[in-house]
């Protein structure tokens, strides 16, 4: 059952585009976005005035990266917690609230009381999961299924950028209803993601690289990630998956606080993966993490850089170049993490851990 594979986290990395193509499968139809069957009206998406995304893990990263496409495409404030931190805080929610609950299992104990919390205010509710039928869905007004189909790893993956995609679904919709995109940019944007399928598919065919580089630096004592805007969860995803499956230290750092702090931990050798924005997407964001490297280098680091494949730009700050497929900014994170993945599976492996079931870990997360 794990077709071929040592691990089913490397069969559930191989099973990505289809997770995407899957969650993305019957969304668009007549020139329109279209979520699952609701209990949340096209009028209550147009009222929406505001968005929360609640979550735990690498849920909570997908709700990260939705952040900078519903702002963008909705122009609606959104804030994304932390599932453990509103619950216990006093959020200000009303029924113009929307509270998107991202879950894989769909039973985590705080997304579920986070939730609770959220409906007792009155907001609306609407689960991201994976799960059939499970409790956080149940007792959502609505909820948009990702079909990756049931994941056996701890370690999140496909779930994972499936939960991307359905966040970025419900950002489209909202953005149909409230009117602040045209329904030709809306449909651009749905090709865009029901293109990313094949450039995953072109990432997973150049993960030997990753491989080889994981193997090298599997006695690494620590790995920084560092990222800019939708590059910076990204950051934050890579670290937590080095934590869980390598048990390793690391962290994941937005590259503009570097000076604040973390570029104190820079010594000779260190590695430190950075995630690079397309240069054609954002030019102020891609020179920014140039200049970042370049300082980081100086101080002796190992730089490890995801770039847009032809960025030749980075090519003299990078002592080892990952080339990412062309696509548009908001959709990178679901390329770059590919590599990010396969890093952190390949040195658990290396030190003989059990990256199925990395130790102290539970796939769902049902006491608090
Ligand atoms: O089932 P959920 O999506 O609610 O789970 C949330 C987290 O427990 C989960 O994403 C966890 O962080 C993963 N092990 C990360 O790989």
């Amino acid at each position: 059952e794990k077709g071929g594979h040592e691990y089913f986290m490397l069969k559930e990395i191989e099973e990505q585009p289809d997770a995407l193509a899957n969650t993305l499968r019957g969304h668009f139809a007549d020139g329109r976005v279209l979520l699952d069957e609701q209990r949340i009206s096209e009028q209550d998406l147009r009222d929406v005035d505001k968005v929360f995304v609640v979550a735990c893990g690498s849920a909570y990263h997908s709700g990260l990266v939705a952040k900078y496409a519903i702002e963008h495409w909705c122009r609606l404030p959104v804030e994304v917690e932390l599932a453990s931190e509103f619950r216990y805080r006093d959020p200000v929610l009303d029924r113009d609230t929307l509270v998107v609950a991202v879950s894989q299992s769909g039973e985590t104990a705080d997304t579920l009381e986070a939730i609770r919390h959220a409906r007792a205010q009155k907001a609306r509710v609407l689960a991201v999961c994976n799960t059939n039928g499970a409790q956080i869905p149940r007792e959502s007004d609505a909820v948009l299924y990702t079909h990756a189909g049931p994941e056996i790893g701890v370690a999140s993956t496909k779930a994972f950028l499936a939960q991307i995609a359905a966040n970025y679904l419900v950002g489209l919709a909202l953005a149909q209803a409230r009117g602040t995109k045209y329904p030709d940019e809306v449909a651009r944007e749905f090709e865009e993601l029901e293109a990313i399928p094949d450039a995953v598919r072109r990432v997973l065919s150049t993960v030997a690289q990753m491989r080889a580089l994981a193997r090298q630096l599997a006695d690494a004592k620590a790995v920084l990630f560092l990222g800019r805007h939708v590059g910076y969860p990204v950051a934050l995803e890579g670290a937590l998956k080095l934590k869980e499956l390598a048990y390793m230290h690391a962290e994941g750092f937005a590259a503009g606080e570097l000076k604040h702090g973390p570029i104190a931990l820079i010594e000779e050798g260190l590695p430190v993966v950075v995630v690079m924005p397309s240069p054609k997407g954002r030019a102020v964001l891609h020179a920014k993490l140039l200049s970042n490297i370049s300082e980081i280098q100086a101080r002796g680091a190992r730089t490890i850089v995801l770039a847009e494949e032809g960025d030749e730009t980075v090519r003299p700050f990078a002592d080892d170049l990952i080339e990412l497929p062309t696509v548009s900014t908001l959709l990178q994170p679901l390329v770059a993490t590919v590599p990010l993945q396969v890093f952190s599976a390949e040195i658990a492996r290396s030190r003989g851990y059990d990256v199925d079931k990395p130790r102290n870990l539970a796939k769902s997360v049902t006491v608090e």
